[in-house]
């Protein structure tokens, strides 16, 4: 009987028969944790690495054991009877590499194609997680960081949701600060009749915002009334919130179209929102003897830095630290979140990093940083040209999302009309498809890569159909899909009544390495590193594609079998594309 809790998580199921045989081989050893790895020897399908931290242990001890290799002996005799065992064998120091049973592996996968995909699902020990993402700021440009961020904050958002995680989606755009009182006077500065009139269209806020920056900056006049329409604002005088209203809005409208292209889902709550909280917050840390005075700023020292954190600027007003500690505060106390995740570039390290330290010191946060209530920092590199430059237009500008998803789109959408399917395809199916194809490479370009490092930005590598690109990915999968079409056969059927039996070497090595998937969704998601789960899926692509040229499916002795497999793998393939937030195709 399979362990319900684990279906799936090989690595667990594993772990725990290991659990059971340490207590036999060292039973005055209380709480040794078993070390399993899948591994990709010839000797073994997982390997489980004890031996020797526990010789470590015991020798000296009086121990029966000599050494490693014999402690090793006796982990795997102590094994328990169980069926998803083949062999196992000891190597080297005392290694236990197990060979899982072939049919065991079939039979698990069979269960997953009856009882859907869910049950390999991560259990995990949160219930409730903030991820922080994209978080543009209004009136400034959204740009090539913030899709970095939106990307993979939703791939991770979708990574917990799967592990049955309630995720808070939160949009922390930057719509308060000083730079408003500029911006609500240049709006009536360009609209006398402002208040009188339906307000009139801000239009490119971009450039609107440029406009009242240059005047700002020039003249000393409008400085000043810039500065006194802030603390208008803030102190919620009607018409001065109404203009900054109008302001986010039209902003909003913007960061909602890149979102709907995306496909993503964000709930936003501004650094407004944390506004009216922040005094009390101060005041809370005020108590605490956290906070100093410094130069009419107030700040909090804190070991392992060099400044201050500034939580009071001298003028009195409120920063993105005090927001940011007041969001922390909040989340915890009113939401009730136990994890707290922030996707933002690698730039912003140090200020999480103070942050949460501040918490900490408040005791809001456990000392010990790997206990619940927890906060992580998702940081990410830089997008560059292609000549290793920050990415940038030909003008120089920052490059508009919106413009960059266009062109994947056109691009892939030219490559499909030039492969004739213009004419086989209703426009319709053509525009899906192109727009799958071209949004998912941009999200599988930037995912596929350790999110610490930087990467260009490339159109014609991210959209070949050759590599590790989604294109190829999504090209596979709709070739499995296709196989199981023209098989003619009703797979649901076949679910039902078939079996599934892994006799070739290559079917195996497949179907192992589809039971893999439980426990890498885990690692991605425990470890917030979604080039994790693009490798694995690459993989299955591989290992999918050697499976196909050695075994014949459809019109072989095994085709009920192959065609299980081949479902299998498209199950999966499918749960990772909807996991990094790409659309699958079914027809190429
Ligand atoms: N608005 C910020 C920026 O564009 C990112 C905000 C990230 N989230 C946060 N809670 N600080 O850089």
């Amino acid at each position: 009987m399979q362990d319900v809790e684990n279906a799936g998580n090989v690595k667990r199921q594993l772990a725990k028969l290991f659990e059971t045989s340490l207590r036999l081989t060292v039973p005055d050893e209380q709480d040794i944790e078993p070390l399993v790895a899948a591994c990709a020897g010839n000797f073994g399908d997982y390997q489980c690495n004890n031996a020797m931290s526990t010789w470590a242990k015991i020798k000296g001890k009086g121990t029966q054991y000599r050494g490693p290799p014999a402690v090793g002996q006796a982990i795997m005799s102590n094994l328990p009877q169980s069926d998803m065992i083949e062999s196992c064998s000891v190597a080297g120091p005392g290694f236990v590499n197990v060979i899982l049973s072939s049919s065991w592996i079939a039979k698990s996968i069979q269960s997953m194609l009856v009882h859907g995909i869910e049950t390999w699902a991560p259990k995990l020990s949160v219930s409730k997680a903030v991820v922080d993402f994209s978080s543009p700021n209004i009136a400034k440009e959204m740009h090539v960081g913030h899709l970095r961020s939106t990307i993979i904050g939703d791939t991770l958002a979708n990574m917990l949701e799967f592990s049955n995680v309630e995720v808070l989606r939160r949009n922390h755009v930057g719509d308060w600060g000083t730079q408003f009182g500029m911006l609500i006077e240049f709006l009536f500065e360009e609209n006398p009749n402002w208040d009188q009139e339906e307000a009139a269209a801000i239009g490119d806020l971009q450039a609107f915002y440029k406009k009242s920056k240059l005047r700002f900056d020039s003249d000393p006049d409008f400085k000043f009334r810039a500065q006194k329409a802030v603390v208008k604002l803030q102190s919620g005088e009607a018409k001065y919130r109404q203009a900054w209203q109008q302001i986010c809005e039209t902003s909003r409208r913007e960061f909602d179209g890149v979102y709907q292209r995306l496909k993503v889902k964000l709930e936003e709550k501004g650094e407004s929102f944390y506004n009216p909280y922040i005094p009390q917050v101060m005041e809370e840390l005020s108590h605490l003897g956290l906070i100093e005075e410094s130069e009419n700023a107030k700040v909090i020292h804190l070991e392992g830095f060099n400044i201050p954190l500034i939580v009071v600027k001298s003028d009195g007003g409120y920063n993105y630290a005090s927001t940011d500690l007041t969001a922390i505060w909040y989340r915890l106390n009113v939401e009730k979140a136990e994890w707290m995740v922030y996707v933002t570039d690698v730039g912003q390290q140090q200020h999480f990093d103070m942050v949460f330290s501040a918490a900490r010191r408040a005791g809001w946060l456990p000392a010990d940083s790997s206990l619940y209530p927890k906060v992580s920092h998702v940081g990410f590199g830089l997008v560059l040209g292609e000549d290793g430059k920050r990415f940038r237009t030909r003008s120089s500008e920052v490059v508009r999302l919106v413009d960059l998803l266009d062109e994947a789109k056109n691009r892939s959408k030219a490559a499909l009309v030039e492969r004739g399917k213009a004419a086989e395809w209703t426009e319709e199916e053509l525009d899906q498809t192109a727009e799958a194809i071209g949004y998912g490479a941009v999200k599988y370009a930037d995912l596929k890569n350790n999110r610490l490092t930087n990467y260009v930005f490339n159109f014609d590598q991210m959209l070949s159909d050759k590599g590790n690109t989604a294109v190829y990915l999504l090209y596979a999968h709709a070739r499995i899909a296709s196989i199981i079409r023209k098989s003619g056969k009703d797979i649901e059927e076949l679910k039902r009544t078939g079996s599934l039996a892994l006799n070739h070497p290559d079917e195996r090595a497949l179907g192992l390495h589809l039971l893999h998937f439980a426990e890498i969704v885990e690692e991605a998601c425990t470890n917030l590193l979604p080039n994790v789960l693009c490798e694995f899926l690459y993989n299955v692509s591989e290992n999918f594609t050697k499976f196909y040229s050695n075994c014949q499916v459809v019109g072989s002795d095994d085709e009920t079998s192959r065609l299980l497999l081949c479902e299998a793998t498209a199950v999966v393939m499918r749960k990772c594309f909807s996991l990094l937030g790409i659309t699958p195709v079914y027809k190429i």
